[in-house]
């Protein structure tokens, strides 16, 4: 395990020495070219690299990443780890992290880099400081994708808990306009709740180009009371750097490649939409907050860091992946010890699989039902599929062989009717209730002892399987 990187830049740095970034020095328009290089990265499969563009055409100095942690290699190396990294490797470095690293800020008063440009006023052009493209071809304008979306509750100004950073999808509107899209419910829509009660503006920052851990951390979801920055903190396992705007008061992210800062106008709405989401389908079109742009910040060489959303695996589900699984264990792990993983990654947790010793009959689907309200799990986990602990929740023969030999649906299939759904759930009806599903295919445990089901260890492997598999790893490797 090596340092996690604490910048864009020395992230960048390391997936170029592990062979996990491919740079393109030719000139390219920014449509078609770019969405379409980063579904085709995608399309590749799980050990995709990076893509870094060089040469924008109409954007001299300017440079956009795409696909930065759209692989497990990158995802893995983001965090200081192996790129050979599996996912449950992951995720228990994810939810020790979480549970251990100290969850610290670092206010730094040295100038960061991206002040070495400020754009005010007049001068603000997005469509000239930023290369903005459209994702899918149907969105309705360019969309800002991997912006950490910064926000404070008004009535505790200096309370660094009630900070927030998110991942919001932004649209472009105007040179100077902006529009954002948060639920209800989530974080920036009770700031703006509160700061409308008062008849005040709310003054917002959207950061790009942010280390890893800090992308990661904006889209978990954390109580209203907790930083993500904090989190981003425990999650590269060092103290979070920040800058104190003297602008908005907001806490900016020291090494951003660009800053975006403003306010959004109190009660004002405007059409956003149709965008491409992470369902794989667009969203339609509604009435979302507005947001003035008073000043742009960007380093020199700037590089503007999107993601492209599509049908899973994209980029989102990547950099999700492991957020609302470890909030769920958090959550469940005092009642439930006996969780060992909790895989939440299908389409932000829709599908939820989790691996649990259960000591007792009926404390895995017990286990399933508290999931379903966990806060991460309230307008997820549609259907929850409970496996025991030797089977790895990330593995997806391993759940498919549980599914076909444990489980019988006449015992282990149950149904909850009108429970809520994100409203991006297409198949949620109305609009954001669905019913909900616990699977049940861990072997019945006493004094559940129905059918001929077999002792988790019936056909145990080999002796010496572990040391040949580690001899056949390092023979391939020196291939
Ligand atoms: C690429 C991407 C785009 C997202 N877009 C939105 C969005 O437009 N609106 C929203 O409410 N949540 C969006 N999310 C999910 C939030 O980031 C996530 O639920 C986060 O935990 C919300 O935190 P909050 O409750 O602190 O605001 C997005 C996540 C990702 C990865």
């Amino acid at each position: 395990m090596s340092e996690s990187p604490k910048s864009l830049r020395e992230l960048l740095e390391l997936l170029q020495q592990e062979k996990q970034l491919l740079s393109f020095n030719r000139e390219h328009a920014l449509e078609p070219d770019l969405s379409a290089a980063a579904q085709a990265g995608q399309n590749i499969g799980e050990t995709s690299p990076a893509l870094m563009f060089n040469n924008l055409q109409g954007y001299p100095g300017k440079r956009i990443v795409l696909n930065t942690v759209s692989s497990w290699p990158n995802y893995a190396l983001s965090m200081g780890l192996p790129k050979e990294s599996s996912q449950q490797q992951i995720y228990q470095e994810v939810l020790r992290r979480w549970s251990d690293s100290p969850w610290e800020l670092q206010e730094k008063t040295e100038q960061p880099p991206f002040m070495d440009n400020i754009i005010e006023g007049d001068d603000i052009n997005l469509f000239e400081l930023i290369p903005l493209f459209r994702g899918n071809e149907r969105d309705g304008a360019p969309y800002i994708t991997k912006g950490a979306f910064i926000s404070r509750d008004i009535s505790e100004p200096n309370n660094d808990d009630k900070e927030n950073v998110s991942i919001y999808r932004v649209q472009a509107k105007g040179k100077n306009l902006l529009s954002a899209q948060f639920v209800p419910g989530h974080d920036c829509a009770r700031h703006l709740s509160i700061a409308e009660e008062r008849g005040e503006n709310l003054k917002v920052a959207i950061a790009i180009g942010v280390p890893p851990a800090l992308s990661v951390a904006a889209c978990s979801p954390l109580p209203y009371e907790e930083s993500e920055f904090k989190l981003a903190a425990a999650l590269q396992d060092s103290p979070f750097e920040v800058y104190k705007s003297e602008h908005t008061g907001l806490n900016l992210p020291w090494s951003a490649e660009y800053i975006i800062e403003g306010e959004i106008i109190a009660g004002e709405r405007e059409h956003e939409g149709p965008f491409g989401e992470f369902t794989g389908f667009y969203c339609g079109n509604r009435k979302m907050p507005l947001f003035k742009v008073t000043r742009v910040m960007h380093r020199d060489q700037p590089v503007f860091e999107n993601l492209h959303l599509a049908r899973p695996m994209s980029e989102s589900d990547y950099i999700m992946a492991f957020n609302n699984g470890v909030a769920m264990h958090q959550e469940l792990k005092t009642n439930f010890p006996g969780i060992k993983a909790v895989n939440a990654l299908n389409c932000y947790g829709l599908v939820t699989i989790i691996s649990i010793d259960q000591n007792m009959g009926g404390i895995a689907k017990s286990a399933a039902l508290r999931a379903m309200t966990t806060a991460p799990g309230l307008i997820s986990a549609k259907t929850v599929i409970m496996v025991d602990d030797d089977v790895d929740p990330f593995d997806m023969y391993q759940v498919m062989w549980a599914m076909s030999c444990n489980m019988n649906p006449q015992f282990d299939v149950s149904l909850i009717n009108g429970l809520p759904s994100v409203g991006l759930d297409p198949a949620s009806v109305p609009t954001g209730i669905t019913a909900k599903m616990v699977i049940d295919a861990c072997r019945p445990t006493a004094p559940d002892l129905r059918g001929n089901s077999k002792p988790k260890e019936d056909i145990v492997h080999p002796t010496g399987t572990g040391e040949w598999e580690q001899k056949l790893t390092a023979m391939i490797k020196a291939l």
